[in-house]
């Protein structure tokens, strides 16, 4: 098995690839079990990704590389029958862009090379997955410089190894506060329905030992009430070229919270998240979730049988709601300054000078 990447500051390995089994800690039975998935077909890795085997804006993009690869050995010199695994893999889930993102990466393989070379592709998604390594350790490094020490962080969803390549988006830059000393308290809101917050990002605090408490999203108000935290730290599915951030449902109910609290809300993304073809967040397709979802999430009946709910799985927090971003180019305080997508960088706004 592949061990290029699992060097301590990269963090927990949870998608490794040895050129032809695609391995995956399946994030359905944490924490109860640590079970790993043997993937060899691509349709293994479209319903990992659907069914939230793998999940997390990175880790999809990284898993559907090499998911490519995977297609490749498979599929021979047949470059039609191969675009057509890749279109399955990139509808896997709509909202976060690194998928896409990932796949258009791996077609540009092909058509500069006019065929499909499996060695090749499997260049590229190791790169895409080292790009990612490094990306976090450079965000962590970047977000916890912005951290005041005595600092209390709510966090929300899953942003740490599980969800990326490395260390972690927001959870990088929580662990590295935690690190330097910075961070005073550490609180993880459940992130209902699917409890990445309670389940994941729990096990992974608990796993670097690092103290931390969760709670219900309804306590986040008393929370920052009580003075108990100066930050909230999320990562993003997709941030749009005007800066709306959209991210697990529920980001956009803290923001509003913070906001009102006089508490500071940061967002933590690699470029990859960004999408500058989208204007606005609301451009974006919100994927919506079985609610079956809600229903069995406690491994209780939590509602009349038969009964129906509403269950979108991201939101869109605007703009001005978001006091930075940081991704690996750098830390962007708002409001932002713009400027025109240029072809090096996909971000759309600039270093405010
Ligand atoms: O539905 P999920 O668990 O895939 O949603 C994940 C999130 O919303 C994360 O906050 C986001 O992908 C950023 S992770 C680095």
């Amino acid at each position: 098995m592949n061990n290029d990447f699992s060097s301590p500051d990269n963090g927990f390995q949870a998608i490794r690839f040895d050129g032809r089994v695609l391995r995956l800690l399946d994030q359905r039975a944490l924490p109860a079990r640590e079970s790993w998935l043997d993937i060899t077909h691509v349709d293994q890795v479209i319903d990992a990704i659907a069914n939230l085997m793998v999940r997390g804006a990175p880790a999809i993009g990284i898993t559907a590389a090499y998911g490519a690869v995977i297609a490749a050995h498979a599929r021979g010199d047949d470059r039609a029958a191969w675009g057509e695994d890749l279109v399955r893999l990139e509808s896997a889930r709509p909202t976060a862009v690194n998928l896409s993102w990932a796949i258009a990466r791996m077609r540009r393989v092909v058509e500069a090379a006019d065929h499909i070379d499996p060695e090749a592709l499997l260049a590229e998604a190791r790169t895409i997955h080292r790009e990612d390594i490094a990306a976090n350790r450079t965000m962590a490094e970047l977000g916890s410089e912005q951290i005041e020490s005595g600092s209390g962080i709510l966090t929300h969803c899953n942003t740490g190894s599980l969800a990326t390549g490395g260390i972690g988006t927001a959870l990088g830059v929580i662990m590295a506060a935690a690190g330097k000393g910075r961070a005073s308290a550490i609180f993880a809101d459940e992130t209902r329905p699917w409890l990445q917050g309670s389940r994941l990002t729990a096990w992974e605090l608990a796993r670097a030992g690092i103290d931390a408490r969760i709670i219900v999203e309804g306590a986040a108000a008393a929370l920052m009430a009580a003075g108990k935290v100066q930050w909230v730290i999320t990562g993003s599915d997709r941030i749009a070229a005007n800066g709306d951030v959209v991210n697990k449902i529920g980001t956009y109910s803290l923001a509003v919270l913070a906001r009102h609290h006089g508490v500071k809300f940061m967002v933590v993304a690699p470029t990859s998240t960004v999408d500058p073809d989208m204007t606005s967040g609301d451009q974006v397709a919100i994927e919506q979730r079985d609610p079956d979802e809600i229903w069995s999430a406690a491994g209780l009946e939590a509602a009349p049988g038969g009964f129906s709910a509403w269950n979108p799985v991201f939101d869109v927090t605007p703009a001005e709601l978001v006091d930075c971003i940081v991704t690996e180019e750098g830390v962007f305080k708002h409001p932002y300054q713009f400027n025109n997508t240029s072809s090096v960088s996909r971000l759309p706004f600039s270093k405010k000078l």
